[in-house]
């Protein structure tokens, strides 16, 4: 979907977030939402903690995070501390249900215990993958979401559901949720804003089939929906 501008766009995923959270408050009682970091959602969630506040079903939400830098829990480039002060220090969700990730464990454990946590409080599909209501995901100029970078183990290992993993392009450890996760989701939403992002956009919708090179061509929500929500910048390399 091409929106006019961020605002635009960070309206419109408000506005699926708060019927999306309806819908799964009826059928299951709970909604689940895995965040994404980065800028772009920051707009998305100064709404949502301000004049959507009053509208969602807070204490009935599960907050997790779709990936995480492996910097200290109170370091602003953390996501999860970038989520608390935008939006989750505004709204009365009960702080047993937000589950960031947790950046200082050692590699394996930190897996294995986000795994667990997700598993305690979502929906499970046959082969035991946790199933979120609602994917926020943004899109990196290079084509990555979440933490799932161009090239690396994480676009082609599909037998861990949680990773943490050196990403070459950094230097630095990250830790995702893979695409076995995403792709059991209800619904996914990618956000993506500015000119910046307009190649990445035109490879992942239109690019030869490379999901190695361009990870978001593995998104593919098996039984769920797949929305991009672009501004006019970052889709200024699709057909009008
Ligand atoms: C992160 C992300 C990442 C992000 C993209 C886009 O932790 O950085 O979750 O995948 O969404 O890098 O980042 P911007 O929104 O800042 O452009």
């Amino acid at each position: 979907m091409r929106l006019s501008d961020s605002t635009a766009v960070a309206r419109e995923a408000a506005r699926r977030w708060v019927q999306i959270a309806a819908d799964s408050v009826r059928a299951r009682g709970k909604f689940a939402v895995a965040l994404s970091g980065g800028t772009t959602p920051e707009e998305l969630y100064r709404l949502l903690g301000s004049e959507y506040r009053e509208q969602l079903p807070w204490s009935q939400s599960y907050i997790y995070w779709g990936d995480e830098r492996r910097v200290p829990a109170s370091d602003p480039q953390n996501n999860a501390y970038a989520v608390r002060q935008q939006l989750l220090d505004q709204v009365a969700v009960p702080p047993e249900q937000v589950f960031p990730m947790n950046s200082s464990e050692l590699a394996r454990t930190a897996e294995r215990d986000y795994l667990e946590k997700m598993r305690r409080h979502l929906p499970l599909d046959a082969k035991k993958t946790p199933i979120f209501d609602l994917v926020l995901l943004g899109l990196g100029a290079d084509g990555h979401f979440a933490s799932i970078y161009p090239g690396t183990r994480a676009v082609s290992d599909l037998s861990n559901m949680v990773l943490v993993y050196p990403v070459p392009q950094l230097g630095k450890d990250r830790m995702t949720l893979t695409l076995p996760v995403f792709n059991a989701a209800r619904h996914v939403i990618v956000m993506a804003i500015g000119e910046e992002k307009a190649e990445a956009v035109s490879n992942a919708l239109q690019g030869a089939r490379k999901p190695s090179t361009y990870p978001a061509q593995a998104l593919n929500p098996k039984e769920g929906t797949l929305t991009w929500l672009l501004d006019t910048a970052a889709a200024s390399k699709l057909p009008a």
